[in-house]
């Protein structure tokens, strides 16, 4: 039971086929509440910080500082910035750090940063002695509205991106939009393709409201950054626990990503961020949608605005190689029988799934994209 004095929005994960709970809390400067938060679900006295050296230089010190104060002993485990920290290198120091330091199955670790740091975090914390409490407080705006939400953790295989991973639900969540302040602004626009796309595959309402408030949302101000959060959030909560392991409408979380993950993979994961390739991935999907008779002109229109609007992109940047993105689409890990699983939309806020789309047609649209 959470007792705090301020103002708090809770989204709440029920776990199916699980004894299990936990809450998802977003709160502007709710980070100076991490210690009642923390001891809601652990008695313990030591913890484990995981932090990348950006986020480690601007709340590290506060962080700790914090704990310190209420009585915890801190360890450290400060990685580089970046996806090339995802891996068996930084797993294994972190391990050896554990180790070191004598954490036991009853200790905690609070994986304070983005998506990079909460993956291999949560790795960490699911397979350290089978399993440590853990705490994610997400830094990043795609940390805090998606990679923090549903328990996937993974650490990066030299040739596949998360393939060795687990299903590791985290004790509690806390979200502090305020921490968005430091974020590099291409780091806050490609976390927005995600808000877009829960926005696209089940909230019309969430569309609407973006569409009104986009420099509210980008002057990070209170109510609205915390609406959006929030919003996003209940979305891939309620998705999760419906189906945790990816059997069915998990799925629908893939929209703008076949396309995304293949223009990310052919550019070397350089060209683009994640948002951007996604973001042009949802125009793809959004296309093939209209091009089939699902999707109405108008909502198609309305799609490319929104993007735009939120400076992603809507087109290939860099005459992009179509042949080769078809060879990658054809090789993601997410094919079933040879059929490429799409993510289609019937009208903005509603999405299905197809398995039946002429390759043709696919290359026509990529080549609309160019
Ligand atoms: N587990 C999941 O369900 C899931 C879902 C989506 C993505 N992911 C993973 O998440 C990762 C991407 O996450 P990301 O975009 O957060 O990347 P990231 O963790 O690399 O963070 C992006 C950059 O922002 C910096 N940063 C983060 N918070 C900051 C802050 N408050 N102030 C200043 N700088 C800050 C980081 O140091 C980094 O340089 C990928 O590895 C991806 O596979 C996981
Ligand atoms: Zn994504």
């Amino acid at each position: 039971m959470i007792l705090l004095k301020k103002e708090v929005d809770i989204v709440k994960v029920r776990l199916r086929n699980e004894d299990n709970e936990y809450p998802i809390i977003i709160s502007m400067g709710l980070i100076g509440n991490i210690v009642e938060l923390i001891k809601d679900i652990y008695s313990g006295e030591k913890i484990f910080i995981i932090s990348d050296k950006n986020v480690n230089k601007y709340y590290g010190e506060k962080v700790e500082g914090i704990l310190k104060k209420a009585g915890y002993k801190i360890c450290n485990f400060i990685i580089p910035p970046g996806e090339e920290s995802k891996n068996r290198v930084y797993l294994e120091k972190g391990y050896e750090l554990l180790i070191s330091n004598n954490f036991q199955r009853d200790n905690l670790i609070l994986a304070l940063g983005g998506g990079v740091v909460g993956d291999l975090g949560g790795f960490l914390a699911a397979t350290y002695m089978r399993g440590l409490s853990l705490i994610h407080v997400p830094t990043s705006l795609l940390a805090q509205v998606d990679s923090s939400v549903g328990g996937k953790t993974a650490i990066n295989h030299p040739a596949v991106k998360n393939l060795i991973g687990t299903f590791y639900h985290p004790g509690t969540v806390i979200i502090d939009p305020s921490l968005l302040s430091t974020l590099a602004e291409r780091e806050l626009i490609t976390g927005m393709a995600e808000v877009i796309k829960y926005a696209l595959i089940t909230d019309s309402s969430l569309f609407n409201y973006l569409l009104i408030n986009k420099d509210n949302i980008y002057n990070l101000e209170a109510e609205p950054i915390t609406h959006i959060i929030k919003r996003s959030c209940s979305i891939k909560a309620r998705i999760v626990e419906e189906d945790q392991k990816e059997k069915g409408i998990r799925a629908l979380l893939n929209f703008g990503h076949t396309v995304g993950h293949s223009l990310e993979a052919v550019s070397n994961y350089k060209r683009y961020t994640h948002g951007e390739a996604v973001a042009i991935g949802m125009i793809a999907a959004s296309r093939l949608s209209y091009e089939i008779g699902k999707l109405n002109f108008r909502d198609l229109e309305k799609i490319e605005e929104i993007i735009k609007l939120y400076s992603l992109p809507v087109k290939f940047q860099n005459g992009e190689d179509i042949g080769l993105i078809m060879e990658r689409l054809y090789h993601d890990k997410k094919i079933i029988n040879n059929r490429l699983r799409w993510i289609l939309l019937e009208e903005i806020g509603k999405s299905f799934i197809e398995t039946n789309l002429d390759e043709s047609l696919i290359k026509q649209v990529l080549e609309g994209l160019e």
